[in-house]
């Protein structure tokens, strides 16, 4: 039977966000319906909004987000109904090449739920295949990952996107040693949790860049060494003083533009290791001399989803979490309910949050 339940639905180009009742249908084969507890609010729900992604509105938002299984499909061994479960944009298929050469994380086909949720009868897109700025959500089995259920819902469902994103890119991505040297640029909530991540790996000297003072503040709590303030410092020139000339083992660009792109790329050491995880704009272009990239070695790598296996990566962060070894409350500016999450965008653009959380139920 079809559930009624409401949702935050971005109807049309840069018009604000409204909360609708929207249409969730039972779960098919291979779909649950999960209850959700809590999803962040993420720059990339922002950019469906301004029809920045694609034009399908309209939209259903929130994509980082944990609740309960509600109901499954009828071939669904796992999750099962009333597991504790993180949602997540990567469900790998198993079979296309990627997953065929038993490099999963960067899986080509993953699974989104295949019946539409809908408003008033029309298709809805779900913002990342999930759409959890909902009550109730529909997705495939394969994007509820379940881990232990200690964990607080507002902080768990983090991991489903930009914070797994920014431990990846440390963790996975980047390959961080212990003794590495590591300069993250753009300390926002991915920034930290490089950050973070880096620090779990053994990090010994981990620098946080950034244009804002109060983003340094905050970088430190999360384990930042040192910090380059890159308004008023050459960032390039700093982060070599701070690792006796040579560069950092790794950079990760954590911004999205170009001139970030190639602050890090020159901030390496010989041999180092460059992360692009900031997101750019599509028309936006780096310049590199090929001799540079020839001359100075070492690698250049994107990373998507911080090169994260859900399966693996959740919980063994949960754990983490649970032994006090990654703090992931520190992310946590504001619990709001799904009313507030146009204002929500707001704070996010002028800086003033890491993650504001929509805490469902929450009035
Ligand atoms: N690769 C992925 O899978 C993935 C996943 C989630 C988010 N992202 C992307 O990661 C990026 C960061 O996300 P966020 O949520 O942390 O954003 P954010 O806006 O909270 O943080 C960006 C930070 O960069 C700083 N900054 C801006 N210009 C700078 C400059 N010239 N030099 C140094 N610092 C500068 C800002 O002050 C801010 O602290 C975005 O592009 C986002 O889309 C990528
Ligand atoms: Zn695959
Ligand atoms: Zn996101």
């Amino acid at each position: 039977m079809t559930q009624e339940v409401r949702a935050v639905v971005a109807r049309s180009e840069g018009n604000p966000v409204t909360v609708e009742v929207i249409e969730v249908p039972d779960p098919g084969p291979g779909e649950v319906v999960v209850a959700v507890q809590a999803c962040g609010v993420c720059h990339t729900d922002l950019h469906y909004r301004d029809g920045r992604i694609t034009d399908e509105f309209p939209f259903l938002l929130g994509h980082e987000a944990a609740g309960i299984v509600e109901a499954v499909g009828p071939d669904v061994t796992e999750p099962a109904v009333g597991d504790f479960v993180i949602l997540n944009w990567r469900a790998v298929c198993g079979e296309c090449r990627a997953c065929r050469r038993g490099r999963p994380w960067y899986c080509f086909a993953t699974h989104n739920a295949t019946q539409a949720m809908t408003l008033d009868g029309r298709a809805l897109t779900p913002a990342l295949g999930i759409g959890a700025f909902a009550e109730k959500t529909l997705v495939a089995a394969g994007q509820a990952t379940k881990v232990d259920r200690r964990v607080p819902p507002e902080v768990a469902g983090l991991l489903g996107c930009g914070v797994m994103a920014g431990l990846g890119a440390a963790m996975n991505t980047g390959e961080v040693r212990p003794g590495d040297s590591v300069a993250v640029f753009g300390c926002g909530g991915v920034g930290d949790a490089a950050i973070a991540g880096a620090r779990l790996a053994g990090a010994t000297k981990v620098i946080a860049v950034d244009l804002d003072p109060r983003k340094l503040a905050w970088a430190e709590e999360f384990g930042a060494t040192d910090t380059v303030l890159a308004s008023e410092v050459d960032p390039v020139e700093a982060v070599r003083e701070l690792t006796g000339g040579f560069g950092a083992d790794v950079c990760i660009e954590a911004v999205g533009l170009p001139a970030v792109f190639e602050q890090a790329f020159a901030a390496r050491d010989l041999a180092g290791t460059l992360v692009q995880v900031g997101v750019p704009a599509p028309d936006a272009r780096i310049d590199i001399a090929m001799i540079d990239f020839f001359g100075r070695g070492g690698r250049l790598k994107p990373s998507w989803y911080g090169d994260c296996l859900p399966s693996r990566d959740f919980p063994m962060l949960v754990d983490l979490y649970l032994q006090g070894r990654l703090d992931l409350d520190r992310f946590v500016s504001e619990t709001i309910p799904l009313e507030g999450v146009e204002e929500a965008f707001g704070r996010m653009e002028a800086g003033e949050v890491l993650r504001s959380v929509v805490s469902v139920g929450h009035v």
